[in-house]
């Protein structure tokens, strides 16, 4: 449930602040009944009408793709390559939360609510993103110590908030690493690992905040749940507290 001003914004038709004038004015129906009282709680499946006319409220959607390689999370695209929102069936203008690399695999979000993605790629909320990192040689100790002391890249220092060595093949020189981080910065895995001249061959997001890839197969997605969305809704009410 929601406000009947903050619907009828969503609408698209006016402010908040103007809706509020509408309903003071006597000029919006729900449900057939003339609505007075400012706060009233809708439903978006409510009939919501302003000087008679049914308003349109965009339905907001939310899914967790499991993006599989050689796909790119722009809505657009100069070389033509494929596109992440293009696995989505829906009717939407649906954009990712956040970027992942073309040759990079695992969770990503997607929706068409613009707050919700605000929320979830806002610095100040410190989203934890855990990623598995494959990489073309064994961690020495040193480097691991330097990396959990924190990696400066555009003037931020990266300070994860875990690494740990997963597996080592000492046959093939590789080693697999899951790392946590909060920043959002460009390419930031892979330019960590770079400062010490160390070359990531596979990259996987398996976590971001409360959300895990669970059972989906690369390329498959489902939609979030209500309570899901609510989780994330929670952190902003945190943070204007
Ligand atoms: N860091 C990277 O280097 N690439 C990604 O796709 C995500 C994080």
């Amino acid at each position: 449930m929601e406000r009947l001003q903050k619907v009828i914004a969503l609408s698209g038709i006016c402010s908040r602040r103007e809706a509020e004038k509408l309903i003071i004015e006597r000029r919006v129906k729900v449900n057939n009944e003339v609505v007075t009282t400012l706060g009233t709680k809708v439903n978006r499946d409510d009939k919501i009408e302003v000087d008679g006319k049914k308003i349109k409220i965009k339905k907001f959607e939310y899914y967790l793709l499991n993006k599989p390689r050689g796909y790119v999370t722009t809505t657009h695209d100069e070389k033509d390559r494929n596109k992440v929102v293009d696995l989505i069936k829906t009717n939407a203008r649906i954009y990712p939360i956040g970027r992942l690399d073309y040759n990079t695999t695992g969770l990503l979000l997607l929706t068409n609510d613009g707050e919700f993605k605000n929320i979830l790629e806002h610095p100040s909320n410190n989203i934890i993103k855990t990623y598995l990192v494959k990489i073309n040689t064994i961690l020495d100790k040193n480097t691991l110590f330097k990396i959990k002391n924190g990696v400066k890249l555009d003037n931020h220092l990266i300070v994860p908030k875990k690494i740990n060595v997963k597996k080592i093949d000492k046959d093939k020189n590789t080693s697999i690493i899951e790392i946590s981080i909060t920043e959002g910065i460009n390419h930031e895995i892979k330019r960590i690992f770079e400062t010490f001249n160390i070359d990531v061959l596979k990259l996987k997001r398996t976590k971001q905040y409360i959300f895990n890839l669970g059972k989906l197969n690369s390329g498959e997605y489902r939609k979030l749940t209500q309570d899901e969305v609510n989780k994330v809704y929670e952190i902003k009410k945190i943070s204007n507290r």
